[in-house]
């Protein structure tokens, strides 16, 4: 690791119990070396498996030239490029084949980083958040991207975290890798001439402001927002810049992008939104699009969702990868001018650790839980007992004899237990999917009543 890798921006500390662990994957995970299994692997087809030096330009470059290659994106500017070595923390790691004409730049690519996961109780995990994972149409189908992910589910291993996350572009890919859906987002669709305000009237007023000035004070709201949602994690600088339009890949966007802060009564800022407004049938008819949302009270999401509601020249709202337990449902006069038009899986998660994942969120209900674990990768083979006290902490242990008599058991495959997780998807339903099978009888209502979560689980970014 060069002086200057070491220099180079780090997300903001984490917090809570997860501290001290991610902190210290965050300084291992760029130096600790690559996975052997998979780079002697790829070394059997002739592909070089390595990590990329983020403080070397070039090299990043070409790196991040292939991601974007990858997702059909058009090449990175060179402000781009520059942007995006902040993210030097991340675990870079691409797959070189020295036969190619090209042989300076990558064939495959693959980004990770340690990032504090909400669970429910308003707790954080540390996860390892998988991204850019791309194979060069030359190479597709011949084991590349299989090779990366195992490699970097490995190393997540290896770093002590306990849970893998990613957001998809497509819902084939993960499955196999022990994934599976946790946190579901709805997009809204809002016929503005159909509907009136029906919620509370705000009590505090509303400010338009420029990015800049948002970019600090938004973060700090950001913060205060993390923990309510099981599924969020915590924005890196570039994320969050991402977010406000202020990276060079989203420069045409950026010109549209308007911001609007809430301040309470007290003059206290506590929410913004991002929105775009676009041409729509004709000019008194706009379309209004609400890019991102964060409201820290309810006074100010009431607030919010009224300025966007009651905007002039605009006939329809959207508002894409909403949670969908949000009040706005019940805040109109017309619950038909509010049409959901997607409701879809967006965060994934994947166990590597059951004793450490699930003693970190908290549980609804105390319970004995018996889980037979299983993994077709090996990561996360258990047969636990999740013993839950009367204030939903819960205790794991390995089970080495017989099943308590007072415990449910069920048997389930590391991917169900990604989907219970955060506690958005009900065990009965897994039951009746054929995707549980319950050791006792009624064994998914006593998991339900002790997994499920008050808040639905949701996470407001791609990343
Ligand atoms: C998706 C992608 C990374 C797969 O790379 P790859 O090297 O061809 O994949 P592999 O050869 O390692 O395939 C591994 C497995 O995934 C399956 N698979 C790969 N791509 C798939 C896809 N798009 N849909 C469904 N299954 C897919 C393969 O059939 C194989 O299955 P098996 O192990 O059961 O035989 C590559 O096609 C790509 O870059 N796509 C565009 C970018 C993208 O969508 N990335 C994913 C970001 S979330």
């Amino acid at each position: 690791m060069s002086p200057k890798h070491t220099a180079r921006a780090q997300p903001p500390s984490p917090d809570g119990a997860a501290d001290a662990r991610i902190e210290r994957a965050q300084n291992d995970s760029t130096v600790l070396p690559i996975d052997a299994e998979s780079a002697d692997r790829l070394s059997d087809q002739g592909l070089r498996l390595e990590l990329v030096d983020t403080s070397d330009a070039a090299a990043f470059s070409a790196w991040l030239q292939a991601e974007n290659r990858g997702f059909h994106l058009p090449r990175a500017a060179a402000r781009a490029i520059d942007e995006q070595l902040q993210t030097g923390y991340r675990r870079t790691t691409g797959v070189w084949d020295a036969t190619a004409a090209d042989a300076a730049g990558p064939v495959a690519t693959i980004a990770c980083w340690p990032t504090p996961l909400t669970v429910p109780g308003e707790r954080t995990v540390p996860s390892w958040a998988i991204s850019a994972v791309t194979v060069a149409p030359t190479h597709r189908r011949r084991g590349i991207a299989r090779q990366l992910i195992e490699a970097e589910l490995r190393t997540a291993k290896a770093l002590g975290i306990p849970v893998a996350i990613l957001t998809v572009s497509e819902a084939t890919i993960y499955s196999r890798y022990g994934f599976a859906p946790t946190a579901t987002v709805t997009d809204l669709t809002i016929d503005t001439r159909r509907v009136t305000w029906t919620g509370p009237t705000a009590s505090g007023r509303l400010h338009l402001v420029p990015m800049e000035q948002l970019k600090t004070d938004g973060r700090e709201l950001l913060e205060r927002v993390r923990l309510r949602a099981p599924g969020e994690i915590q924005l890196d600088e570039y994320l969050w810049q991402r977010l406000l339009g202020l990276v060079a890949d989203d420069d045409d966007e950026a010109k549209h992008l308007r911001a609007v802060r809430y301040d309470d009564a007290e003059g206290q800022p506590q929410g913004f939104a991002i929105y775009r407004i676009k041409d729509g049938a004709n000019f008194s008819s706009h379309v209004l699009e609400v890019k991102y949302l964060v409201a820290v009270t309810d006074d100010a999401h009431s607030g919010i969702w009224r300025y966007l509601l009651e905007m002039d020249l605009v006939a329809t709202v959207t508002a894409p990868m909403q949670p969908i337990d949000d009040p706005i449902f019940w805040q109109i006069s017309d619950v038909r001018g509010l049409s959901t038009t997607g409701h879809r899986d967006h965060l994934w998660a994947r166990i590597l650790d059951p004793k450490a994942a699930l003693e970190g969120r908290s549980y609804a209900a105390p319970g004995r839980i018996v889980l037979d674990v299983s993994d077709p990768l090996g990561y996360a083979d258990a047969l636990i007992l999740v013993e839950i006290d009367a204030d939903g902490t819960a205790v794991v242990s390995t089970l080495d004899g017989e099943a308590p008599d007072d415990a449910a058991a069920i048997a389930i495959t590391v991917n169900e237990l990604g989907a219970l997780f955060l506690g958005g998807v009900s065990a009965r339903t897994l039951v009746r999917a054929g995707r549980i099978t319950e050791l006792r009888p009624g064994s998914a209502d006593a998991v339900d009543r002790s997994f499920r979560s008050l808040v639905a689980p949701w996470l407001s970014v791609w990343f």
